[in-house]
């Protein structure tokens, strides 16, 4: 309207004819220009609003809500979060996270509907900062036939059969870390210790790699590239993400290096049958004797290695100091967890090495860890992205978008758990009714559940036996609370006074 006034008087001004025309030309470009954007706007307007994208404001753009929702998370406040966007919006609203429009989902329905749609519509592309430092290849980002692929190579070795002949190794490897790390001392960071002792477990059995120096050059480089996972994926120097992205190029040869030092390994001991193999090695076998096409690249191979590095390290960890700090907490828990663990110890000469039949029969330590999943569960986040629209419950989710699955939720819900708040391990009996499906979710469901599960388990039985019989503790800070930075982080790493057993 404004140009077609402007237009008007222009052309009545005596100017000579070359800048009427001219005039005349930049006018109507720019009015057919606002016509054809008009337009557009109405189209993209009516294209969505007959499908309906939920309500909610995708705010800035980039950065949108995700500072506020950072915060939420370092609190341990997403579920205050997910609610305010709930009575602001409505059961399912959109936002814009980590650099994406995102909607945000929750409850059993949700659950079920994200845990169990095709991995190859719902895919787990994001958020951006995870690839950059975890690596294209890495299971979370993989769908199709190359998820199943990779899967298929991760339970290989995280299946239980094989995981039975190494308890006696993850035995030795927990005696070993109590003797150096905890004997001797009156204080201790509980967190921090226990990370190392995971690290540790992890190194030998899924990489072969044995105590000693070449361990210790990667530990602090995997704590970066943890940091880094989700942070404000902003690339500049010094931030943690920067750190992260970093941490993953220096790792990069030192895996490469052992990746081939392995395979030649492997190479000379293929006549022998039946040799102990660790993860890369299941790896590098992969494909050998049957179909040729399951085989795992270079690149496969190392992005796997750092995805169970970061998802059986940090997880594991986090569960076992959580029961630390319960024991110490909760004396009628605390006595419980001796008395069944005393029962399997009187059975045993005083060093023989734990057994798959002693983990067994932990029932009551493996209860008390589920209900601590349940109020505290280790992970906190399920991200997936759209490859196409998707229709849930009326509303869409536009493709390319992001689908932020607050899991947990249900964990916390009166109507699932009789008084949630309240940690009752005999909601986990053998005769107690078991939740509905989709709403125990600590290792999520459906094909991308957890396949760290039974290593995760034997882990923390195997530490609680060994340290109860060993020490007793209490916390120096009562109440010292805890973050999550995306996992859970103690503000002084769990600082307990600890006393040696005779
Ligand atoms: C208490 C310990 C653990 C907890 C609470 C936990 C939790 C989870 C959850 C919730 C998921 C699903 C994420 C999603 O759907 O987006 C997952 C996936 C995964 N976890 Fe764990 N985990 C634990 C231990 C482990 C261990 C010990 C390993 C490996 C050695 C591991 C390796 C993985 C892998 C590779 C995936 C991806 C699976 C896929 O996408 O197909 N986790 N974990
Ligand atoms: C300890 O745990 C028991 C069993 O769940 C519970 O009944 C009790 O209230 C807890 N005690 C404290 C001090 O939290």
């Amino acid at each position: 309207m404004c140009e077609n006034m402007q237009y008007t008087t222009i052309s009545f001004k005596p100017l000579s004819t070359t800048i009427i025309q001219i005039m005349n030309l930049v006018v109507l470009v720019t009015f057919l220009l606002s016509l054809f954007l008009l337009s557009l706007s109405y189209i993209f307007k009516n294209k969505y609003s007959s499908v309906r994208v939920p309500p909610g404001s995708l705010g800035l753009p980039v950065i949108g809500q995700t500072i506020s929702f950072l915060n939420a998370l370092k609190a341990d406040k997403v579920e205050e979060w997910v609610h305010k966007g709930v009575s602001k919006h409505g059961p399912i609203w959109k936002t814009n996270l980590l650099g994406y429009p995102t909607v945000v989902l929750h409850g059993p329905t949700a659950n079920k509907f994200i845990f169990t749609f095709d991995v190859n519509v719902l895919t787990n592309t994001s958020p951006p900062s995870f690839s950059r430092i975890m690596g294209s290849k890495n299971i979370f980002e993989l769908f199709g036939y190359d998820h199943k692929r990779v899967r298929a190579a991760l339970l290989s070795f995280l299946k239980l059969d094989v995981l039975k002949q190494y308890v006696a190794k993850v035995d030795e490897e927990i005696k070993h870390h109590l003797q150096i790390h905890w004997h001797g001392k009156n204080e201790v960071q509980v967190q921090p210790l226990i990370k190392t002792l995971t690290f540790n477990i992890i190194c030998s059995l899924v990489f072969g790699i044995e105590k000693g120096p070449k361990r210790e050059k990667f530990l602090p480089l995997f704590k970066d590239m943890i940091e880094g996972l989700l942070s404000i994926p902003i690339n500049l120097p010094f931030t943690k993400f920067s750190r992260g992205i970093l941490a993953r190029k220096k790792m990069e040869p030192m895996l490469i290096d052992l990746v081939h030092e392995k395979r030649v390994a492997l190479e000379n001991k293929k006549h022998l049958a039946n040799h102990h193999k660790d993860l890369i090695t299941t790896f590098l076998s992969i494909g050998d004797d049957e179909d040729s096409s399951t085989m795992m690249s270079d690149e496969e191979i190392i992005d796997n290695i750092i995805v169970v590095m970061i998802g059986g390290y940090d997880t594991t960890s986090i569960l076992i100091t959580f029961l630390v700090k319960l024991m110490a907490d909760n004396k009628s828990i605390y006595s419980n967890i001796i008395q069944e663990q005393e029962e399997i110890a009187k059975s045993k000469a005083s060093d023989e090495a734990l057994t798959w039949e002693d983990l067994s029969k932990m029932k009551y330590t493996w209860r008390v860890a589920s209900e601590m999943m349940r109020i505290n569960p280790p992970t906190s986040l399920v991200f997936r992205r759209a490859m196409k629209d998707i229709e849930y419950k009326g509303f869409i989710i536009p493709k390319g978008w992001q689908v932020l699955l607050y899991s947990f939720m249900t964990h916390m819900d009166k109507d699932i758990f009789e008084d949630p708040a309240k940690f009752d391990p005999t909601r986990f009996e053998k005769h107690a009714p078991s939740p509905p499906p989709y709403t125990y979710v600590p290792f999520g469901a459906g094909p991308r559940m957890c396949p760290g599960i039974e290593l995760a388990k034997m882990e923390t039985l195997a530490m609680i036996h060994l340290l109860v019989r060993r020490f007793t503790w209490e916390l120096i800070n009562k109440d010292e609370s805890f973050k999550r930075i995306p996992l859970p982080e103690f503000d002084h790493g769990l600082l307990a006074r600890i006393t040696p057993l005779k």
